[in-house]
């Protein structure tokens, strides 16, 4: 898995209002078949995979690398929030910290993906301060596009792969407060 680097992981779990993002435990494994198996959720991303697949090649601990966090909610997995360095050959994002996030359908619409996002961007500006950030989402993938602008990603491009409109966004490196 292409990395963030030389950053310590896991961190200390971070608490925001409602959420703790977490690293991978054992008992997530169900949680991340869910949602790798949802058609509502690879709607936009290509498909799901077959939830006997899933079952049988999952690792014991899924989705265990650093920049992998699981948005926990009282003690459950929704989510999953995801920073990592991936191979890509859109010049305007190649060697770029990259965000992704997967909710489970029934908790879309309470606001706990961007408590999740914001969080784990704040993790990063903390661990790799002056990092840009950037995002790329299907346009029809409305959602998503609408947590891009809330996080504070501006278009950089549009451009067509994998049979539809993608939108990549790039968020600006924070500057460091003396
Ligand atoms: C993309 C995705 C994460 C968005 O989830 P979401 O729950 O809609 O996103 P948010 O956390 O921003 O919540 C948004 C809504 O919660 C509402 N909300 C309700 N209670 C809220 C609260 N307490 N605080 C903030 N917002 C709240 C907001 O008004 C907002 O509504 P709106 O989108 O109609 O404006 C989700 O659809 C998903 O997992 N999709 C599948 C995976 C995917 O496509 N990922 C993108 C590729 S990386």
């Amino acid at each position: 898995m292409p990395d963030l680097g030389s950053v310590s992981w896991p961190p200390e779990p971070i608490r925001t209002e409602r959420l703790v993002l977490r690293a991978a435990r054992a008992r997530d494994r169900p949680a991340f078949i869910e949602l790798l198996a949802s058609p509502e959720v690879h709607a936009h991303l290509g498909g799901p995979r077959p939830r006997d697949v899933l079952e049988r090649e999952l690792p014991e601990v899924p989705g265990r690398w650093p920049g992998s966090f699981v948005v926990d909610l009282d003690g459950t997995m929704i989510g999953q929030v995801l920073l990592r360095r991936p191979a890509g050959d859109r010049l305007a994002a190649v060697g770029k910290v990259d965000l992704g996030y997967l909710f489970l359908p029934e908790v879309w619409g309470l606001g706990y993906a961007a408590e999740a996002c914001t969080a784990a961007l704040g993790w990063l500006d903390r661990v790799l301060p002056g990092e840009p950030v950037v995002l790329a989402t299907q346009t029809a993938n409305a959602g998503s596009m609408r947590l891009a602008a809330k996080l504070g990603f501006t278009e950089v491009e549009r451009f067509h792969a994998w049979d539809a409109e993608q939108w990549l966004g790039m968020r600006s490196p924070v500057t460091p407060s003396r």
